[in-house]
């Protein structure tokens, strides 16, 4: 596998081209992003954790019948992946409220969620990543219903298969934020699933023990990281 050009920098991962136009590298880095970009710092070893972080959770969720882009890790932050047309659709499942749903409908931080929600925002910075329903997706073909209805169903499976594994280590799946794209016309889930895009709290004290430590300057965002991944088995290599 050759590594060629870059393709697209994002805000804490860069994407290379391949000698194979089906696979693209991922490179996780240390960049560090918030507020849509509007704050960013360098934290050492971050782009090492997130992707064994990653590649831990995608082989979990492969192994469960999601279907991922994640072939395989290259490096200490580096992942081949299969190279997806991406749908500009962000899903969001939350088990506990916190976040944006807290600030916009004025519930209880810690509120349990039941059943789950899920919700759907356009991914566009611009306009910091807005609100939209499964009406707007397809009028302005971001998505089909089709895809939206299994874009869905492997959202809420991913809850099952994860909020297993992390209660296992102790820690609540507050909420997180999936991305899908397409792979010879099947629906598969892409981005990564690391503390960045997602809430785990500790299930006896609450403390937040993801990018929430960022967002709110709390300290010690990859040590909590490193203490995640150890709690449900993650190799840091
Ligand atoms: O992050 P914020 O509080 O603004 O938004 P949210 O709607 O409460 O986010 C719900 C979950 O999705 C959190 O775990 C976020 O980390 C994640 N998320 C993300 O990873 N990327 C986004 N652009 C928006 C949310």
């Amino acid at each position: 596998m050759e590594k060629r050009q870059e393709l697209y920098a994002g805000k804490a991962k860069s994407v290379f081209a391949t000698d194979d136009p089906s696979r693209v590298i991922l490179q996780f880095r240390d960049d560090t992003s918030a507020f849509d970009g509007e704050r960013m710092e360098s934290l050492a070893r971050k782009g090492m954790v997130n992707n064994c972080f990653n590649a831990f959770i995608m082989e979990k969720l492969a192994a469960a019948g999601v279907p991922t882009h994640f072939e395989k890790r290259l490096s200490a932050t580096e992942s081949l992946v299969k190279s997806l047309k991406m749908i500009p659709v962000e899903c969001v499942v939350r088990n506990i409220a916190a976040g944006g749903l807290v600030k916009r409908l004025g519930v209880t931080e810690g509120q349990e969620l039941t059943p789950p929600t899920f919700e759907l925002f356009l991914k566009n910075d611009a306009l910091h990543d807005p609100m939209i329903n499964e009406s707007l997706a397809e009028t302005f073909g971001w998505a089909t219903p089709e895809q939206l209805a299994e874009m869905k169903a492997l959202t809420f499976r991913v809850n099952e298969v994860l909020k297993g594994l992390f209660a296992d280590g102790d820690l609540l799946l507050v909420d997180y934020k999936l991305e899908f794209g397409l792979f010879e016309g099947q629906i598969v889930l892409g981005d990564e699933f690391s503390p960045d895009g997602c809430r785990l709290w500790d299930a006896k004290t609450r403390e937040k023990l993801d990018k929430d430590r960022f967002r709110q300057g709390l300290g010690g965002v990859i040590e909590a990281y490193e203490e995640v991944g150890r709690r449900i088995g993650v190799e840091f290599v």
